[in-house]
């Protein structure tokens, strides 16, 4: 697989901080990969995801180390602008990402930045509206918007940029369940059916990492873990004080003592008990 984006020994300080906020992060994402980020508050996910969407060291004050790459260019050698052709991002703030007065003009602002003619435009204002289920809202008002429906606006706008890459930083923290179910499943699709590389920062991680090929865990500033998903977990479930809520599946799974096959879905979580009650090795 190609590398999309990746970084190289990269800590960042912010401005009058004693300590860096990331250390040393060696990381790349690849094309067409699905990668859940995960860690405790303050660990350093939204800096992360600021290096990979060009707002460090574009926008950022502070001191950083290292080397980030996007498609093998150094982003420092890379305008803002040509970085969000190729990396869409999704902030953990959506207010502040939102800039326009109606939903339907928010989803034009960038692709009218980018010089495309206004039937193309029309056409993808459509068909992010439909991807996100978010028809309804074409012409309302965007400070009438609820989080919710915020995050799916700002979600509907970086998707009609069609990038090849997606940063979404917590982009279900104001959705219920239901909502967060809907997003998640979005995301599956694009990555599976458009190839797009997704960085999703989740703490829901039982939502999100049945559809991760890699799962990686922040703590101050440094990766403490990174594997397939179930694994990892499997690993974390002994260690609480990570501050990561361990999906019921694999608590099970640690429960009956399993060691082949870890579930991170009713259906695998089925299939082992199943396997379990026939005596078999789970
Ligand atoms: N703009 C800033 N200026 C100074 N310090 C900052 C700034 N943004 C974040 N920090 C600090 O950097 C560290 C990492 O913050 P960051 O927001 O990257 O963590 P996070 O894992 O995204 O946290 P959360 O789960 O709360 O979103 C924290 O100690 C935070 O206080
Ligand atoms: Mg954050």
């Amino acid at each position: 697989m190609k590398e999309k984006i990746k970084l190289e020994g990269v800590s960042f300080k912010y401005s009058r901080r004693e300590s860096p906020a990331i250390k040393d992060i060696c990381f790349s994402l690849k094309s067409g990969e699905f990668v859940l980020l995960t860690g405790p508050a303050g660990a350093g996910k939204s800096t992360f995801a600021n290096c990979l969407n060009g707002v460090i060291p574009h926008f950022q004050k502070g001191e950083m180390g290292g080397n980030i790459y996007l498609e093998g260019v150094n982003t420092k050698d890379l305008s803002t602008g040509k970085i969000a052709t190729k990396v869409g991002s999704v902030f953990q703030d959506p207010e502040g990402q939102i800039i326009c007065a109606q939903v339907d003009e928010e989803i034009a602002y960038g692709l009218e930045n980018l010089g495309l003619p206004p039937r193309v435009i029309a056409e993808r204002i459509d068909e992010v509206l439909h991807l996100v289920g978010i028809e309804d809202l074409r012409n309302r008002a965007t400070n009438t918007l609820s989080g919710g429906q915020k995050q799916r606006v700002a979600t509907a706008a970086v998707l009609a940029m069609e990038p090849k890459v997606l940063i979404l930083d917590e982009p279900t923290s104001e959705l219920d369940p239901q909502g967060t179910e809907q997003v998640i499943q979005l995301l599956h699709r694009l990555n599976r059916e458009k190839n797009i590389a997704i960085l999703l920062i989740e703490q829901k991680v039982e939502d999100a990492a049945p559809y991760a090929d890699r799962l990686v865990v922040l703590r101050e500033g440094e990766i403490i873990r990174e594997g397939a998903p179930a694994q990892v977990l499997m690993e974390l479930s002994s260690q609480r004080e990570v501050g990561i809520e361990i999906p019921q599946f694999v608590n099970l799974a640690k429960l009956m003592d399993a060691k082949k096959s870890i579930p991170l879905d009713i259906l695998q979580a089925k299939t082992m008990v199943r396997n379990y009650l026939r005596g078999w090795e789970i």
